[in-house]
């Protein structure tokens, strides 16, 4: 009985020892108690800068952990799944705090998220989640309901062309593999599918860039005869499409009608111009709220494990009005 209680106690000093390796603890908090908030280091691996969304999401983030006088490590990972495997890596071994991320595609965490956790060092996924069994391998979720975001997007499109007898929509999708794409398909298929005469005549990636945007519409304007309506998955994507509906001799917004996601500042203008036609907002703000989070953390609390950001929709008088106060 005695060998049986000294050798719990061995097996928990181990199990502690690895908790208290990245200062931190599997839960979050720290096994010292909470540090005064300029000595924690939070590691974020970051997607890129692929749209104007994500320009806004980094500076937001940056001037959060700046005024709250965290440090913050920062890589961008050029949409590249393994660069931010090598940065999360990276952070492990330079022991943060916390590591946070936004991952570039849903699957494939696991082997890396059981090193964090190995080493004890929460961590928390902003913006995009991860395709895993294992919830145990991140303290909280922060980010949008991306399929609310394309039954948004369905709903409108429902309304707009209720006298309408067929419509033929083309889908410009997110990088493939990401939540937000396939999340945003989702949710728009859904609505639409409840009525026959909705039919998606073509669906590719523009890779959530104004450039993919472009290319991919300019090719689809070529073999798809009568489009009635882009449903682009995010801004940038649609202001691409933009260019090459003009460049084909149509009008955005009338000959052929734009819905998006995002609502960053292009995008709203292209809205008031009235060359998009609605945008389902997606809120690039979420630095305050991971600061928030990381000190709950900090503090030995423990966050809810999915916290939604608040959104609303634009149609075209509503982003003339929105427009002088946009942040972003
Ligand atoms: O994950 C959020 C999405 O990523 C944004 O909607 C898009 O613009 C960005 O690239």
């Amino acid at each position: 009985m005695k060998k049986l209680i000294s050798v719990a106690a061995a097996g928990a000093l181990l199990i502690g020892l690895a908790g208290c390796a990245g200062g931190g603890t599997a839960a979050g908090g720290t096994s010292e108690g909470p540090k005064a908030l300029d000595e924690l280091v939070v590691g974020f691996a970051q997607v890129g800068a692929e749209s104007g969304w994500r320009t806004a999401n980094t500076k937001d983030i940056q001037a959060a952990f700046k005024d709250a006088d965290i440090e913050l490590k920062f890589s961008d990972a050029q949409q590249k799944q393994e660069n931010q495997i090598k940065a999360i890596r990276s952070y492990i071994q330079q022991g943060v705090d916390y590591i946070a991320f936004s991952p570039v595609v849903e699957t494939g965490w696991d082997a890396v998220l059981n090193e964090a956790k190995a080493a004890g060092i929460p961590v928390v996924l902003t913006d995009r989640a991860v395709d895993s069994k294992d919830d145990s391998l991140y303290v909280t979720f922060l980010g949008s309901d991306f399929i609310e975001e394309g039954k948004k997007a369905g709903e409108w499109v429902v309304d707009e062309f209720a006298d309408a007898d067929k419509v033929n929509i083309v889908q410009l999708e997110g990088t493939t593999g990401a939540a937000p794409a396939i999340d945003r398909a989702e949710g728009f298929a859904e609505v639409i599918g409840a009525d026959d005469k909705f039919e998606i005549v073509a669906s590719q990636t523009g890779d959530f860039t104004r450039a993919g945007g472009k290319q991919v519409m300019e090719a689809m304007l070529k073999s798809n005869p009568d489009i009635d309506l882009v449903y682009a998955h995010n801004d940038d994507m649609g202001l691409g499409a933009i260019e090459a509906i003009e460049a084909a001799g149509l009008v955005p917004g009338k000959d052929i009608k734009i819905v998006t996601v995002d609502a960053v500042h292009d995008g709203m203008q292209a809205l008031a111009d009235g060359k998009i036609n609605f945008i389902v907002e997606c809120s690039p703000l979420l630095g305050k709220q991971l600061v928030d989070v990381i000190s709950t953390l900090n503090d030995g609390g423990t966050p809810e494990k999915r916290i939604v950001t608040e959104e609303t929709t634009f149609t075209q008088e509503q982003a003339v009005e929105a427009l002088p106060d946009r942040q972003y």
